[in-house]
């Protein structure tokens, strides 16, 4: 069993920090709904790295967003219910798509310069998607909006940010959340941040795996500590692997964007054979799900030799010009890819699943939302639609700060409530080396719950998982022991669904079932009390 808290604590011996609302972590979605809500009440973002360093910025593609006139939301609203093999929640699809076009406006108006063609926005296309949707700035969309977001975030002075700060684990009270505890890496001390609304924007939980375009920070810390909370997870089976990172040993992997398919490259094997073509119908632009499972037996077949993006055919003017960014990456590591074969291989990607969350991204526990890639809203189903990530962190966190703002109006002649919370139980540290465990972790859940799973695999990498209750149990006074534990929580929660889920759906793939089956058209959840329940 996990402990309910990480470490020892009583928050009248520790400093308290009082706000409206606190959001934890600081990529599009959490600067997203902290701005929003800055406009009225003071808010907290906590993060555990630099204000920068999170997924968003490295993202590359861009945001799809139904803005061209061929285009239409439910165009866009059938490619995403397409992609996400028959688990979107149709609802939240609806919002996503519909409300998109006006967050780009938001964003434009903060000044976030997206790429033109003429007088038009431009558009590329890339996996799943009809046509060309997806809005870009060069090929690093993700550092153009967070630091557009970020620069507006200094600007404000009821946003105030602690950097360096890592949130541990939630506070609740009679089933209100009130706070989160945290820990200040350069005093070493406790901190409680006391709120009337808790906002989880941590991100995924991509560092799971060895092979990982996520950022190091990308743990899993809000899902874990929402699950110890009480809050409910849905779809945790469901990792995304991008096919095309650059098959380097840099972490996180270099990603070469999707776009770069969309402009006509193409995918080769060791033989030169471009292998997507008679494989589906969009040959190099199937989901992205089709296309990782079809590399990784074209892998093997080629005795673990990577497979080759081929952009040597489009002009090398256009290949400076919209991607600079993987241009000089790839010439770093001597590859001119206007005449070389980029070698690439799937990575760990997306956490599709997360805290279940309804339209306005609460969870089960009042007071307590989640937003982004850590939450589960229900729109990517079983297989997120390339760029719907971006949009999702844009829409529901803008529906979030509208909610906490209408709470936050009602209770305005109420304080913020100071609590005592206090937790004894966490055992002290014997001898971990915590970096050594990662590792091990990550590579059991690449070789067992990676790309390809079957129950044999998944049941020994569970009774290994179990075996770490020590580390589980153990009060580290250390952000890299947090993060040890909030992935082997996640980790085993992961493997019992992948389990449970006795069928092939997205990017869930069983060896040993390899056909989807309309038994399995349910969520599965997990909650700390009672694990596994379908619904
Ligand atoms: C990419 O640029 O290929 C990634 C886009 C995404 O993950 O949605």
């Amino acid at each position: 069993m996990i402990p309910r808290y990480l470490i020892n604590y009583d928050t009248d011996n520790i400093e308290k920090v009082f706000t409206d609302a606190v959001v934890v972590g600081s990529g599009i979605a959490g600067l997203t709904a902290a701005l929003e809500i800055s406009k009225q009440f003071d808010v907290a973002v906590v993060t555990k790295s630099e204000l920068k360093e999170t997924a968003t910025w490295y993202a590359q593609g861009g945001v799809a967003t139904a803005v061209s006139q061929e285009d239409s939301p439910k165009l866009h609203f059938r490619d995403t219910l397409e992609a996400g093999a028959g688990l979107c929640d149709r609802e939240a699809v609806s919002v996503l798509v519909s409300e998109g076009p006006d967050r780009i406006g938001d964003l434009i108006r903060m000044g976030a310069q997206f790429d033109w063609q003429g007088d038009r926005i431009g558009l590329s296309r890339e996996g799943g998607h009809s046509l060309a949707r997806v809005l870009h700035s060069g090929d690093s969309t993700g550092s153009e909006i967070e630091a557009t977001l970020i620069r507006t975030a200094n600007a404000w002075q009821s946003v105030q940010v602690f950097e360096h700060r890592f949130s541990i684990d939630l506070l609740v009270d009679k089933g209100r959340c009130v706070g989160v505890l945290t820990f200040d890496e350069p005093t070493g001390s406790l901190i409680a941040h006391f709120a009337k609304a808790v906002i989880l924007a941590t991100g995924g939980a991509g560092q799971l795996y060895s092979v990982t375009t996520n950022p190091t920070i990308s743990t899993g810390d809000g899902i874990a500590m929402a699950y110890r909370a009480g809050a409910v997870l849905a779809d945790m089976e469901f990792i995304q692997f991008h096919p095309t990172a650059l098959d380097r040993d840099a972490m996180p992997r270099f990603l070469i964007t999707e776009a770069l398919r969309g402009e006509g490259a193409y995918l080769r094997d060791c033989n030169g054979e471009r292998f997507m073509v008679g494989r589906h119908p969009l040959a190099e632009l199937a989901p992205r799900d089709v296309v990782t499972r079809v590399m990784v037996q074209v892998m093997e077949r080629c005795h673990d030799k990577p497979v080759y993006l081929d952009a040597t055919h489009i002009s090398e003017s256009l290949l400076r010009e919209r991607y600079p960014n993987i241009w000089s990456r790839c010439r770093e590591v001597g590859i001119d890819i206007s005449k070389d074969l980029i070698p690439v291989r799937p990575a760990a990607h997306y956490t599709v699943g997360g805290v279940r969350t309804d339209l306005n991204g609460e969870t089960n526990i009042a007071g307590l939302y989640a937003t982004g890639e850590t939450s589960c809203t229900g729109v990517h189903g079983a297989n997120r639609l390339a760029s719907n990530s971006l949009l999702e962190g844009l829409v529901f966190s803008k529906r979030i700060s509208m909610a906490v703002m209408r709470k936050l109006a009602a209770e305005e002649d109420q304080q913020v409530e100071d609590i005592r919370f206090q937790y004894s139980a966490v055992k002290p540290v014997g001898d971990i080396d915590i970096a050594a465990e990662r590792s091990w972790l990550q590579k059991l859940m690449t070789d067992y719950a990676g790309v390809v799973r079957n129950e044999e695999g998944l049941l020994f990498a569970l009774s290994e998982v179990d075996k770490k209750d020590d580390i589980l149990k153990a009060g580290f006074m250390d952000p890299a022991g947090f993060e040890l534990q909030n992935m082997l929580c996640i980790a085993g929660l992961l493997i019992k669904s992948a389990l449970t889920r006795k069928e092939s759906r997205g990017v869930h793939y069983r060896d040993d079932y390899p056909e989807p089956s309309d038994r399995w058209l349910i969520h599965l959840e997990n909650r700390y009390t009672e694990d596994m329940v379908a619904g």
